[in-house]
């Protein structure tokens, strides 16, 4: 294990009826908050004026501000940035998910700043923030207990993240009957999502850490477990409990304590979701199995590990490199079995585009090779991309 270091504050609130909780847990912080949400499920399910009566009750007062898009613009954050500054407004409250999380954190990182807050995810670090809580509404992108906020700048069509421990939710309300609502795909898109954080840490060249490895191998086999039953049966409460318990601890940092995480795959899928708009875990489903194709050389023993911890894979010694592409086969026809695209051509993306949107993926990492585990320059995620095609 290398040395590291692991902080991760957040107060989880689990289970039934917790989001009754959130204007007392809110006054411990502020009276006064901006509640930040999507589209329109928090306001159809009953949950929005579920969280404005407990705020009510708490005497805080608040303002809202809806209309966050799944891979969230940076034009609603600067719209959040100046209610936030001309109200007085303490705290951001999150309803929804990563999307929603990640623009009430540019929001709260934006409204004690004079600068543009676009400079956080490009050049800078943020050094405070407003306090952000979260009343999550989708397991996925584990942004309820991370220092991540991901933002798409619309214009230059740039999907950047910023990480630091300010943004970091003080508490986060996980009842997961709030997901008896989601259509299947975002449930799948949200185990994929999931599943690509713990490989993200899995896929290390820091060898000595067992106790992490087994960690997320269970995780991920419980998200391989969990996910077709929750499709199957939307009002699973165990199915949903375990997702989302899963999806939180698969990015709170636990799954990669004392290895060096690679995050290639998520700065490939950004790529995508920047292209064409597709849903960030959708994205992953199909750049994974091609990043392992691509990769599994630099450590044949861990992919043996994996596919035959994980994937049930009975390995041939003879024949390794059969065993370790026939998990990764298994991983993408599970994937397909949940109802992901596992192709770049399922979502509209063809030979013609990936040179460009490989090269793009440098120049965002400020020109720099991505990853760790293997470090790609743009021919190799070009590579990549091509194996995906
Ligand atoms: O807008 P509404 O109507 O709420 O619909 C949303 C949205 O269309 C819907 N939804 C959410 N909860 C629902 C629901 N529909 C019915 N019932 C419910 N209970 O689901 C759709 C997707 O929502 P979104 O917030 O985009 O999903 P997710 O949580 O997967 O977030 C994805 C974003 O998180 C970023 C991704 O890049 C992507 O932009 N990530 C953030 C990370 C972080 N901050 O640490 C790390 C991740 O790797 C990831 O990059
Ligand atoms: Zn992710």
């Amino acid at each position: 294990m290398i040395n590291c270091e692991y902080y991760n504050p957040t107060r989880i609130i689990f289970g039934k009826d917790t989001e009754k909780q959130v204007g007392e847990l809110v006054s411990h912080y502020a009276k006064s908050v901006l509640v930040v949400y999507g589209g329109k499920s928090a306001k159809a399910s009953g949950l929005l004026d579920r969280v404005f009566d407990s705020l009510k009750e708490a005497g805080i007062s608040y303002m809202e501000l809806g209309g966050v898009k799944p891979n969230p613009r940076l034009s609603l954050v600067y719209e959040g940035i100046e209610i936030a500054k001309k109200n007085n407004i303490e705290m951001i409250l999150a309803v929804g998910g990563g999307s929603v999380i990640d623009t009430a954190k540019g929001i709260a990182a934006g409204a004690v700043y004079d600068g543009d807050v676009w400079d956080f995810y490009t050049v800078t670090l943020p050094e405070k923030a407003l306090p952000v809580a979260t009343v999550l509404t989708i397991p996925a992108a584990g942004s309820e207990s991370s220092t991540g906020s991901v933002i798409t700048n619309e214009e230059k069509k740039e999907k950047r993240a910023c990480d630091h421990e300010c943004l970091i939710p003080k508490f986060s309300i996980l009842n997961p009957e709030l997901t008896y609502t989601l259509p299947n795909y975002q449930i799948a898109c949200g185990v994929a999502d999931a599943m690509a954080h713990i490989f993200e840490r899995y896929f290390s060249n820091e060898k000595a850490a067992d106790v992490t490895d087994r960690l997320g191998e269970s995780v991920l086999k419980s998200l391989m477990k969990y996910a077709p039953i929750a499709i199957k049966e939307n009002e699973n409460y165990e199915a949903r409990a375990e997702i989302m318990w899963a999806c939180k601890i698969a990015h709170d940092g636990t799954l990669g304590v004392g290895k060096v995480g690679d995050w290639a795959s998520h700065n490939i899928e950004h790529e995508l979701s920047a292209f064409n708009d597709v849903a960030h875990g959708a994205g992953l489903a199909i750049v994974f199995p091609a990043w392992m194709r691509y990769t599994y050389k630099q450590d044949k023993n861990l992919f043996l590990q994996f596919v035959a911890r994980v994937l049930n894979v009975d390995i041939d010694y003879e024949y390794v490199d059969y065993s370790i592409n026939l998990g990764i086969d298994k991983l993408k026809e599970f994937f397909k079995s949940i109802g992901l695209p596992t192709s770049l051509s399922e979502i509209g993306i063809y030979e013609k585009d990936i040179r460009g949107i490989a090269e793009h993926a440098i120049y965002v990492n400020d020109g720099e090779p991505l990853g760790n585990f293997v470090k790609l320059s743009a021919d190799d995620i070009e590579n990549i991309y091509r194996l995906a095609l």
